[in-house]
């Protein structure tokens, strides 16, 4: 089988990264989470206090660019790459509900997008690849040969997000992540420089009612169609 460039798009806690995952290891391509970078260069802002409740040093944060090294190290017992942030795992840190908190904010700003794009049209060079975020099949990759865009009800996801924050033992409501959800789904549909759209050529995978079988069951078939 020739190897592709697969694009998963869509609002967050979708469960994007999940099917994401499970696709990568069935074909045996890499995974690549986009929000994990967004989101350490945002728990980069906060350790400077670039970004807090009342403020927002974009100048700052812009002239630090250069210091921040990312990398994705694959980690076997979970099979997949964890994001080190200069040589610190910081995967556990960044899923945390203050990153979510301003990650969006970070995510509007265009030199930073700049920069992570590049690195991630760099990861994606040789094909073979599974990569999740909110522009991948219109800005990082858009000739690639499969772009899925996953959609589900704020409810829906607000409620599946509580449960995995919960379930870590963070102290949320259900009515702090809803607003959470709505509020980065409002600035990443209307923020300037690439926003949140579908491609014109993705097929729109609503799983508001779908189970993770019959989802993933079928993004297959769509692999299928389109190898
Ligand atoms: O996917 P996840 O929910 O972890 O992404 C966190 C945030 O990072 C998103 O709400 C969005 O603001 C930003 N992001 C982005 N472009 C991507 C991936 C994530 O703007 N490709």
């Amino acid at each position: 089988n020739r190897k592709i460039t697969i694009a998963i798009d869509g609002f967050s806690s979708t469960g994007k990264s999940t099917v994401a995952k499970q696709l990568a290891k069935e074909l045996g391509y890499v995974y690549v989470d986009t929000g994990a970078m967004y989101r350490a260069v945002t728990l980069y802002a906060l350790r400077k206090k670039f970004i807090s409740e009342n403020n927002f040093d974009v100048a700052g944060l812009i002239a630090d660019l250069s210091l921040i090294k990312l990398k994705f190290i694959f980690n076997p017992e979970v099979g997949f790459g964890e994001m080190y942030l200069n040589g610190e795992n910081v995967e556990k840190e960044i899923r945390q509900m203050q990153v979510s908190q301003y990650v969006s904010k970070i995510a509007a700003v265009p030199q930073v997008r700049e920069m992570l794009v590049a690195q991630q049209q760099e990861m994606g060079r040789e094909k073979g690849i599974v990569m999740d975020g909110r522009d991948i099949g219109t800005v990082v990759f858009p000739n690639a040969e499969l772009k899925i865009f996953m959609t589900a009800s704020a409810r829906e996801r607000a409620q599946r997000r509580f449960k995995e924050l919960s379930e870590r033992g963070e102290e949320v409501t259900y009515q702090q992540v809803l607003e959470n959800v709505e509020e980065r789904d409002l600035l990443d549909t209307t923020r300037k420089d690439s926003p949140l759209v579908k491609a014109e050529d993705a097929k729109e995978i609503d799983n508001s009612h779908l189970t993770l079988e019959g989802q993933f069951e079928k993004i297959l078939e769509l692999y299928d169609e389109a190898i």
